[in-house]
């Protein structure tokens, strides 16, 4: 079969896509209509013209915007069925989708509103696309520890609705050491850790990640190749890097994705996996994001086998379910 076939078709874990950062336009209007908030943007496509980013911050001022719609839990709920319907499309069979509780609670949002409201859209999916969706709980970096300590508090009656923490937000000035006792806690209740690190920032993000932190997965960590001694410690734990091309050209971290660094990272023996991040404001969904990656890259089917592969060893499932799908 023809290798965009092959891309598209075969079975894949999605383990990096942050779910506001999947609210089309279209959604983040019809919601604002629904909710009666008022949006500085005239219509849908003078919008979709405001995503021109430089760098991460500039993505993230409008990203934390977007989310701004977001008010009942009909509307998380909504925001989750719409991405793990395109999800079921491209073949994703399990998917942990990461949410930013402390955006919305900053806005006078209850936790309850946001947890249920995506939960119910994981259950939903399960039962009728057959995508086994889980939900990762990602604390602001560019906000306080304490901030971060009072929102674990708030989620703690939710603590079955999700599988674990991450870091994201704004990287540089935000190292992983900023969340040590949070991370901490988290990992005596028993929660998986994974941390954004060596998007934008240096190699030593990562070590801190791994080392203060006890991170289980990199989100990006595509800095790493800096860092020849932080390779073979990646290699030699089998740390997954959960890659996101489109959104390294989006945000400025490579010029284009023929320099995308995949090929450099998956020959060093890397466990890596490719993932959308923020499909509705980077260009694509899963599948667009292996597609036009292997096509400016020269990747193979041989690759394409290593990366599903690669994606479902990464995740948080059981043995027993990773088993019915490989
Ligand atoms: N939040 C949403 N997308 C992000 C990214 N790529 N890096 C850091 N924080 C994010
Ligand atoms: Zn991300």
């Amino acid at each position: 079969a023809r290798l965009p076939e092959l891309l598209r078709r075969m079975p894949k874990a999605e383990l990096h896509i942050h779910i506001e950062g999947s609210l089309e336009p279209e959604l983040i209007f019809a919601l604002a209509q629904r909710n009666g908030v008022s949006l500085p943007y005239a219509d849908v496509e003078s919008l979709r013209q405001a995503y021109a980013f430089t760098n991460l911050q500039s993505f993230l001022d409008i990203y934390y915007a977007g989310a701004s719609v977001l008010i009942q839990e009909q509307d998380f709920y909504d925001m989750a069925w719409a991405y793990l319907q395109r999800a079921a499309a491209d073949h994703v069979v399990h998917a942990e989708l990461f949410f930013d509780p402390q955006t919305h609670t900053a806005r006078g949002i209850a936790m309850e509103t946001v947890v249920r409201g995506l939960h119910r859209a994981c259950s939903d999916a399960k039962a009728q696309l057959g995508v086994d969706a889980t939900l990762i709980l990602c604390f602001l970096r560019h906000l306080s520890e304490e901030d971060a300590l009072a929102t674990l508090e708030q989620a703690l009656p939710f603590r079955d609705l999700f599988i674990g923490v991450g870091l994201d937000s704004s990287e540089l000035g935000h190292p992983p050491e900023k969340f040590a006792r949070v991370f901490a806690r988290c990992r005596e209740l028993g929660l998986h850790l994974v941390a954004h690190a060596g998007e934008e920032g240096p190699p030593a993000y990562i070590w801190s990640a791994l080392d203060v932190l006890n991170v289980q997965r990199i989100d990006h960590g595509v800095q790493a190749l800096k860092d020849p001694a932080l390779v073979q410690r990646l290699a030699q734990d089998r740390i997954p890097l959960t890659v996101c091309p489109f959104s390294n050209v989006k945000l400025c971290v490579f010029p284009d994705l023929a320099s995308s660094n995949l090929a450099q990272l998956l020959d060093a023996g890397l466990a890596v996996t490719i993932n959308s991040d923020d499909p509705a404001y980077f260009g694509g969904y899963l599948n667009d994001n292996f597609v036009q990656t292997f096509a400016a890259t020269g990747l193979t089917a041989h690759h394409a086998y290593t990366l599903a592969r690669n994606s479902f060893e990464a995740s948080f499932v059981t043995e027993a379910q990773r088993h019915d799908w490989e």
